[in-house]
């Protein structure tokens, strides 16, 4: 690992941006790369085996190009094989739940959390055995939501069709009295203001960008691996399919993120 190396994140789609807008502006000389595995979203619905392994083949293939730090800024995938890939590779390799999870815990005051995330990490049990086992005071309601996915991925970031799909999904993690929402999944930063209209304006939500960027920090000072390059690092943007990649969400999306530039090339790693 050298302090040059970039630093990778991987998602199944656009979701994870809302993890890299976070490490990218807390670490602008940092060169980072952004992989979206379009090929194969959605993620949410597949057996986790097949997800772990994808997670492994993209971990394995940034990692022989030269990588410092991944970060799987997917919660599905992160449930699936954060452990088998920080058991295989050498690199520090970090995911979403542990950093949500200890910011859930801190912000709630009734003990009323609820988790929004897909089948995959609802079915996996990750967030409810984590905080269950971060506080034995709380309660966890949680919701799969994989409907939200597609809509994010087409660019439907504010449309009357995603304010109902919200009500629908919402309504029974909402009728519990949470005053904290997960979301569990890295697409769902995107619709957080339509889910704050539902659940009221005084429901703490949380997602763990900013988690992981101090984590990142943590982990680069101690190793002392911080870019020092003054001139800005280099962002790239990789899919595995490009054809997948709708126009309407790399505007909506640039703007929502605040990107100067959001422009993705393909990079199939199976088949290139
Ligand atoms: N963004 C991903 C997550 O955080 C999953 C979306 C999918 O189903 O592919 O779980």
């Amino acid at each position: 690992m050298k302090k040059n190396d970039p630093i990778v994140l991987f998602d199944s789609g656009v979701g994870g941006l809302t993890i890299a807008k976070e490490v990218m502006s807390e670490f602008p000389n940092e060169d980072i790369i952004y992989f979206g595995d379009t090929a194969h979203l959605p993620y949410g619905s597949r057996p986790q085996s097949e997800v772990r392994k994808f997670a492994l083949e993209i971990i394995g293939y940034f990692l022989e190009l030269g990588a410092k730090l991944v970060i799987i800024a997917c919660n599905t995938a992160t449930a699936a094989g954060l452990k088998a890939a920080q058991q295989r590779f050498e690199v520090p390799i970090i995911g979403p739940i542990q950093p949500g999870v200890r910011e859930a815990v801190v912000a709630t005051t009734n003990n009323k959390i609820g988790v929004i995330a897909t089948e995959g990490t609802i079915g996996s049990g990750a967030y409810q055995n984590s905080l269950c086992k971060q506080s034995a005071e709380v309660e966890v309601y949680a919701q799969a939501c994989p409907q939200f996915i597609p809509l994010v991925e087409a660019g439907e970031l504010y449309s009357q069709k995603t304010k109902q799909v919200a009500q629908r999904c919402l309504a029974s993690v909402v009728k519990k009295g949470i005053d904290t929402l997960l979301l569990g999944c890295t697409h769902f930063p995107y619709l957080r203001n339509v889910f704050k209209e539902i659940a009221g304006k005084d429901v703490n939500m949380i997602y763990p960008g900013q988690g992981i960027a101090l984590q990142v920090r943590g982990f680069l000072e101690k190793e002392e691996l911080l870019n020092s390059n003054s001139t800005g690092g280099k962002r790239k943007f990789y899919v595995s399919d490009l054809d997948k990649l709708s126009a309407k969400f790399v505007k909506l999306g640039k703007e929502f993120l605040n990107f100067k530039e959001l422009e993705f090339e393909e990079l199939d790693l199976w088949n290139g």
